[in-house]
């Protein structure tokens, strides 16, 4: 069974297309823009709440030990100071539920440089830091000789594998093949907004304004740690300045305000520094991946191999699932895929865009230029040879999958020269000029997801779920979608997200957010629709709604006059069902740039980028192309600068912010030109959108690698390539 969904079959159209030309899929502004330019949208920490205390995490200045005793007295005389505040809670990860009576309970163990295990309230930031900085305590610091910081130097355990048949005889028998093994370093998601929260707590309840990715769930995570029943806590997280996966959990700030508010009977603020963000919240591995790719003569893969080395602190359960991608996108019957965990002990490894394909891709498709130069091959010809007609291991269909498109109208819009390749062809004066392409594939995510939606007696429309918008767009694509499918203007719908105490949405992370979140709109909005057709006396199928009002069966009324005083209010669920086991669903795209590499001194400049993607139904245009804008624009730091470093000494982050940690700025990003696929892709979910938020840093550093060897003739190894690789 090699079925695949096209946007021409019949059931590929439903409701959103007939309603096509109105809102979905249109580039429309956000509606939550002019707020946020204008400084009006609040951020965590910038509601204004009287008599607010504030808070400063003190952190560990050592990699392995426990911290035996804090001395509160040694800041207790100081100016401001209200409290020292410490227990388990705020060092243990996955947050713990624990009974706790006294302000600071030792000891403490610490896991890793940086840990948080303390918090210093005062009445000023300024007195909260100066006294945190202040602050006496014993500790117990194992020798860091002996603390593993290396993932090489300790023997890592299995995490994950599918074998399947002989790699090892498909690699001795095959035409052509590759045996490559590349490092890519660790990444730090580092949003705009760092990591902060305001909680106020009234004796009964809790109510906490965080930067989260998450509602839904970190209210969970925060009535476990706090033992608190979650009908008691309201998380309210209505504008996020950036997630990129380190704020799908509660950190130690959201922890450590609520348990001071609750100890001090009054609101307390945390915010951590940009440099606390680097140390504790969130990396993504380091890893080292083996790729094995065999190949018969014309270029077909009937060997696939895929094998990472990532790392985390021990007990933790995340481990980078750099072999996602490889699980899905090649053949090759002979198949072997494994990612192996080493313990050590820097930070916590975790979420970071795309986890998993962002760096998986980038090795994968440079280990499959190599292949295309040995078969004298196209790279562009390679790939489209390699599109399997089912899931290699599943045996699974593939539901909508524009792979082809993308990698025929990409090479097409950027002016691909195909054809067999050879490095340094082209100078321009001190700079070696070449170009590279990649594969883009995510694999499809969905969430459960509820929305209420309300048709108010004065024909506006309320749309409430606890969803957030990360600076995605979810403002705009929720507005968009109850528009059309209520027949008023966007003007008229108010989108209210990030309250708990709204219906659970899927919350913001993995790509999943607008097609889960979306559906749920969808769904409640066709409950609206039957509700005004049974007011109206008609079928639903004869129902007409536009310009606010609705017409059927020779009446017309206006929908503010059905939906009378009370309105007319419809939850909306979605529940992944059975079509996301029924196929391997993925989005997918194409990546194409062009680079210079100054021979003198190594320096790579992307000049030009272009990604084609497809990933079902664009909700906006210019939300979905800002998100692929944002992926290429990471894949040029992962190619040439991004790199967390940590010291091999004692473990600590080194370039812990935005001056040392380089992400590329202005300078280094060219224009990035988007071409979105047309698809329409049902079994992803009921409005045939899949996920755009992370395809586009999935591959591109890829397709600049090759651009790289292109150029000036060197392959390399190691991401990120800095000059001094390069050279
Ligand atoms: Mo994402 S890294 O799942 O927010």
């Amino acid at each position: 069974m090699s079925k695949t969904l096209e946007m021409n079959e019949p059931d590929t159209r439903n409701r959103l297309d007939d309603m096509a030309g109105r809102n979905v899929g249109a580039p429309m502004d956000r509606p939550d823009g002019p707020a946020k330019v204008a400084g009006a949208a609040p951020y965590a920490a910038e509601y204004v709440i009287d008599n607010v205390a504030e808070g400063v995490l003190v952190t560990a200045p050592f990699a392995r030990g426990t911290i035996t005793s804090i001395d509160e007295r040694s800041i207790t005389g100081m100016d401001g100071v209200i409290a020292v505040i410490s227990d388990e809670r705020l060092t243990a990860r996955p947050a713990q539920g624990t009974a706790n009576e006294t302000p600071v309970q030792t000891p403490l163990s610490i896991a890793y440089f940086g840990q948080p295990f303390a918090l210093v309230v005062a009445e000023t930031f300024e007195q909260a830091r100066n006294a945190a900085k202040a602050l006496k305590f014993d500790y117990s610091a194992d020798d860091p000789s002996e603390i593993p910081f290396d993932p090489e130097a300790v023997e890592a355990e299995e995490n994950d594998a599918t074998r399947q048949g002989d790699l090892d005889k498909a690699m001795a028998d095959a035409a052509h093949s590759v045996d490559i093994t590349y490092y890519t370093e660790g990444h730090a998601s580092a949003a705009m907004e760092p990591h902060a929260a305001i909680a106020e707590w009234d004796g009964e309840r809790l109510t906490v304004h965080a930067s989260l990715q998450m509602p839904n769930y970190n209210i969970t995570e925060l009535a476990d740690s706090l033992n608190l029943e979650e009908d008691n806590i309201r998380i309210l997280s209505r504008y996020v300045g950036g997630g990129f996966g380190s704020k799908l959990g509660v950190s130690q700030e959201t922890v450590a305000a609520s348990i001071a508010a609750m100890k001090l009977g009054r609101p307390v603020r945390v915010v951590m520094s940009r440099q606390q963000v680097f140390q504790t919240v969130m990396r993504r591995s380091e890893t080292k991946q083996r790729l094995r790719l065999a190949a018969d003569k014309d270029g077909r893969l009937t060997g696939f191999g895929h094998e990472a080395l990532v790392s985390n602190l021990p007990e933790e359960d995340f481990a980078e699932p750099v072999t996602q991608a490889s699980a899905f996108l090649y053949p090759g019957k002979d198949r072997e895929l494994l990612i192996e965990v080493a313990r050590i002990h820097r930070m916590t490894a975790g979420s970071v865009r795309a986890p998993g394909e962002a760096v998986g891709m980038q090795t994968l498709e440079a280990a499959m230029d190599e292949l295309a130069e040995k078969l004298e091959l196209d790279p562009v010809e390679l790939r489209l040879r390699n599109i399997p007609d089912e899931h290699p291991a599943s045996g699974l269909p593939y539901s909508s999958r524009k792979m082809e498109e993308a990698l025929k109208q990409g090479a097409e819009a950027f002016g691909w020269h195909s054809g067999p390749r050879k490095p340094r062809q082209k100078r321009e004066g001190e700079w070696w000029i070449g170009t590279g392409m990649a594969t883009a594939a995510r694999i499809h995510n969905v969430g459960e997801a509820e929305a209420r939606v309300t048709l108010n007696g004065d024909g506006t429309v309320l749309v409430e779920t606890d969803m957030t918008d990360i600076g995605t767009g979810t403002y705009s694509i929720l507005t968009q979608i109850a528009a059309d499918m209520l027949g008023v203007e966007p003007a008229k719908v108010l989108v209210d997200l990030g309250d708990t105490n709204h219906p659970r949405g899927p919350g913001s992370g993995g790509s999943w957010g607008a097609a889960s979140s979306g559906s749920s709109v969808f769904i409640a909005c066709e409950a609206v629709r039957k509700a005004i057709a049974e007011k109206l006396g008609v079928e639903e199928a004869d129902l007409e709604l536009s310009g606010g009002t609705a017409k059927g069966g020779g009446q017309e009324k206006l929908l503010s006059e059905l939906a009378g005083n009370e309105g007319i209010a419809k939850t909306g669920t979605f529940k992944p069902g059975d079509a996301q086991d029924d196929y391997a669903m993925a989005s997918y795209g194409a990546f194409f740039s062009e680079v210079a590499v100054n021979r003198w001194t190594g320096e790579a400049r992307v000049r030009r980028m272009l990604g084609a993607f497809g990933f079902g139904r664009v909700l906006n245009a210019k939300t979905a192309r800002s998100q692929c804008i944002g992926g290429m624009t990471w894949c040029i730091g992962a190619a040439l600068t991004e790199s967390l470093l940590f010291d091999p000494v004692d473990g600590h982050v080194v370039n812990c912010d935005l001056a040392e940690y380089h992400v590329p700025v202005h300078r280094d990003v060219p224009h990035l030109d988007v071409l979105m696929i047309e698809e329409r892709d049902p079994a992803a979910s009921p409005i045939q959108a899949k996920g755009v938020g992370e395809l586009g840093i999935c591959g591109g550093a890829g397709a600049i690698a090759n651009a790289i060897y292109n150029a000036c003739g060197a392959r390399l190894y190691e991401f990120p390539m800095t000059p001094d690789r390069i050279i």
